[in-house]
């Protein structure tokens, strides 16, 4: 049975319900940039979930009223013309993948635990919170998807055609997307749970979100990622995504927080080098980025203490530590970074637990 394709229901009987994800975004430890065919990653990458910063999403649907279907979409609780177009539009590219949708009404109603102006990139969320309550009609009204691995996999498969950070929302803890020839059954098609072996210490890792600027950014990644074909580094990239990668397994495993931080600084730092030898050259760091990233340095450099940063595509700044050395470093934040967040703005996080269905 192939899971990615789905079909018609009776149109017989009346079919209603309500479905609701709360599904969280993710943070990537070895960047997923550059994308080939449909929404295919270049080279495979690695992310944590988060567990404060989500989207919650409820799909009302009943079985059609008239001819055409009607679909309506709602972020809290508002029209919201720019997420319309773009949720809807989605819907329509899966008639394949759920050719039930267009005998259905629904509305969609979605709201982010972030504030929208909080700078957090909220596709990741979005897409794998509207991904996981497709699922959920498919196996209401088809009765398919009733093997767990099944309902994620194809989840993640969903959400990755709305956009490719969100396949690896629909799990807790670590997962990777992308073929990795190391992780047994890695694909590019979905993201699949990192189930090797994670030292205890970076199951308790804290991110703290250093709100830098909470302005939409100058060049979305979707045309980030457009820049890395024919980019001259391109090549280079994947074999240092790689590399990153190897090392990073190694690094989970053994405890390494050296090797941990070399890697995951080198990412952050080589996203946005590709960003700058782009054609045409762009780059969202802020000032006040560079001189977080420093003072994030000389404060590792003086107290040995196991502390770094990474960065999306954007600004802010995610600061990476753990849970025994939170008091230090919430006064660092205080005494040193602080002042460079734009309204003092920070979004204290973790390593989260993963999507949970709502009632
Ligand atoms: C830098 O997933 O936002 O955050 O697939 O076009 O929606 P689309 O792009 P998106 O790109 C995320 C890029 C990144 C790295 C990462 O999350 O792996």
């Amino acid at each position: 049975m192939n899971i990615f394709s789905s079909s018609l229901i009776s149109e017989t009987q009346n079919h209603s319900g309500t479905v609701s994800w709360q599904s969280p975004s993710n943070i990537a430890l070895i960047k997923y940039w550059g994308k080939f065919g449909v929404q295919l990653p270049k080279n495979s990458s690695l992310s944590f979930a988060l567990s404060e910063a989500y989207t919650y999403t409820s799909i009302k649907y009943s079985s059609k009223i008239s001819e055409k279907a009607e679909h309506e979409f709602f972020f809290e609780g508002k029209e919201n013309p720019a997420f319309s177009k773009k949720v809807l539009h989605f819907l329509k590219e899966l008639d394949v993948i759920f050719p039930f949708l267009k005998q259905l009404d629904i509305k969609i109603e979605s709201k982010n635990s972030f504030p929208h102006s909080a700078g957090i990139a909220s596709s990741a969320s979005s897409m794998s919170a509207l991904a996981l309550c497709l699922c959920s009609i498919e196996q209401e009204l088809i009765g398919s998807l009733q093997d767990e691995i099944d309902f994620f996999t194809k989840a993640s498969y969903v959400a990755r055609l709305g956009s490719g950070s969100a396949s690896r929302s629909v799990y807790g803890g670590y997962s990777v997307w992308g073929e990795f020839t190391e992780l047994v059954e890695t694909s590019n098609d979905y993201a699949v749970p990192f189930t090797y072996e994670v030292h205890p210490l970076f199951m308790l890792l804290r991110d703290s979100i250093l709100i830098v600027s909470d302005t939409e950014k100058a060049v979305s990644s979707r045309a980030g990622h457009a820049l890395m074909n024919g980019h001259p580094y391109a090549d280079a990239r994947i074999a240092q995504s790689k590399q990153n990668m190897s090392c990073l397994i190694a690094a989970l495993k053994q405890g390494d927080t050296d090797l941990f931080i070399e890697v995951v600084e080198n990412e952050a730092m080589s996203l946005h080098a590709l960003m700058m030898s782009s054609k045409p050259w762009y780059s969202l760091l802020h000032p006040n980025t560079l001189m977080i990233l420093d003072k994030i340095r000389a404060f590792r450099e003086k107290n040995g203490l196991f502390i770094c940063f990474t960065l999306d595509a954007g600004p802010n700044v995610h600061l990476l530590y753990t849970e025994e050395d939170e008091s230090q470093v919430m006064q660092f934040i205080d005494n040193d970074l602080i002042e460079y967040c734009v309204d003092r703005n920070i979004i204290h996080d973790k390593v989260g637990f993963g999507p949970k269905r709502m009632e």
